[in-house]
């Protein structure tokens, strides 16, 4: 029986050629928000990433007694928050909060909702506890997350995670330290805040995968959001599937850490085309090109895999209408997002029809170059939802959706766009 939280995607006819507008990063909306409320005096900020964790991180500033709109923060000194802050499905907002907040001497405790409170967030604790700050979780490195920070010290720490939010939250402490501090570690991951750091002259990379951070006060300034390439990787993917078809993407966010989809579509056959048209903070941003020429099967690995992290399920997809096998490794980290993205992702594909393996660090996907439809659960987690939306480009029956709803924690109209995408010939359109 379909209930409201259902919806059925009939695949499209024909190809399709159109420019799409896609709404704003929500990496760097997260930053943004964050570093406006800790900064002293007004900050502007244009294009927010329009969804429900970026709506978590702006109830969550304030909370600690900021005045912020989606448009305009005025930050000053946190003062402490009276009960938990509720970071809903947002493991970005508890992790960079957590950083953020472990400059201010007073407890934080941090929750989430069912999936956010499965996720590790003990990886925290070394990092921010190098700089002085006590990072407690429960049992099993789970929130509820409590902070206590205060005079924190600078400290030089190595990670082994490419993880930007473990790093993004050291440095949002270690902005408040007193003394300079390094963080190293394996690179592969999103460098935002440390561009924007270094134009802020609060740090500067000092080797691969290390970077410096020089404390002071955070400067009040305009955050102009480029629209997110995890979500426009959505639109490339379904331009991929369909030869011939072709969606362009202006303003988009090409920092390199996010490009690894783009390698791997490339690699795959699609035909790429990415030109920097400018910078914000010192982050590239520029027009990005799919046209689809066919697919062949590859490998996804090592950093590669870190700097595609968010968009495996979309690979997966991809492996499903190409020819041979796909193998993805070093992906262990899909294990611990908004669902078991491993189990997720195999699931998927498996109820639309193809052929899939889950692996200890990845996935293989057997690609027949076609899927037939069916069923797919979403598990609760928006990657899911909209891949499958994507997977309907090329099946050969309808996709219904259930949980579709989980979409809106980055793009509540996703689905929307995707259709008036597929009905296109050559216009251009906002996301
Ligand atoms: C993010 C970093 C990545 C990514 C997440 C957003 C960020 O997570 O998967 O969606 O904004 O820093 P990890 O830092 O856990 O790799």
């Amino acid at each position: 029986m379909a209930d409201r939280d259902t919806r059925v995607i009939t695949p499209p006819e024909g190809v399709f050629t159109t420019g799409v507008r896609v709404p704003g990063d929500k990496s760097l909306s997260h930053r943004a928000l964050l570093l406006a409320a800790m900064a002293e005096g007004e900050s502007r900020i244009t294009g927010l990433a329009p969804g429900a964790d970026v709506a978590t991180t702006l109830r969550a500033i304030r909370r600690f007694g900021v005045k912020a709109t989606r448009e305009r923060i005025t930050g000053l000194r946190w003062m402490a928050p009276d009960d938990p802050i509720d970071c809903a499905n947002s493991g970005t907002t508890m992790r960079l909060l957590a950083g953020a907040a472990a400059g201010s001497a007073f407890r934080t405790t941090l929750v989430g909702d069912e999936s956010l409170m499965r996720r590790p967030m003990d990886r925290l604790a070394a990092p921010l506890g190098a700089l002085g700050a006590n990072i407690e979780t429960s049992a099993g490195g789970v929130p509820p997350l409590v902070t206590h920070g205060g005079r924190l010290r600078g400290a030089d720490v190595v990670v082994d995670l490419a993880s930007a939010q473990v790093r993004t939250a050291f440095e949002f402490a270690a902005i408040q330290a007193e003394g300079a501090s390094t963080i190293d570690g394996p690179e592969g991951f999103r460098d935002h805040t440390e561009r924007w750091l270094e134009t802020f002259g609060l740090g500067e990379r000092v080797g691969d995968g290390k970077f410096r951070v020089d404390p002071g006060p955070i400067p009040a300034t305009e955050y102009e959001i480029p629209a997110d390439p995890s979500s426009a990787a959505y639109l490339w993917a379904a331009a991929a599937i369909i030869d011939g078809s072709q969606v362009a993407t202006p303003g988009v966010s090409l920092n390199p850490g996010r490009l690894g989809f783009l390698s791997i579509l490339e690699r795959m056959g699609a035909e790429v085309q990415a030109e920097i048209t400018g910078a914000i903070h010192g982050d590239p941003v520029g027009v990005v090109s799919v046209t689809g020429v066919g697919l062949t099967a590859t490998e996804v690995s090592g950093a590669l895999a870190a700097a595609a992290i968010d968009e495996l399920p979309i690979v997966a997809v991809l492996a499903a209408y190409a020819e041979g096998v796909t193998v993805v490794r070093d992906a262990a980290e899909l294990r611990v997002k908004e669902s078991d993205r491993i189990d997720s992702t195999v699931a998927m594909i498996r109820s639309l029809g193809g052929g899939a393996e889950p692996t200890a660090d990845g996935f293989e996907v057997l690609g027949t170059g076609f899927l037939e439809g069916g069923i797919v659960a979403a598990a609760g987690d928006h990657r899911i939802a909209m891949s499958a939306g994507v997977a309907a480009t090329g099946a050969n029956g309808p996709v219904t959706i259930e949980g579709v709803s989980a979409a809106a924690v980055s793009w509540p109209t996703f689905f929307d766009t995707l259709e008036a995408v597929w009905s296109s010939r050559s216009t251009d359109r906002a996301g």
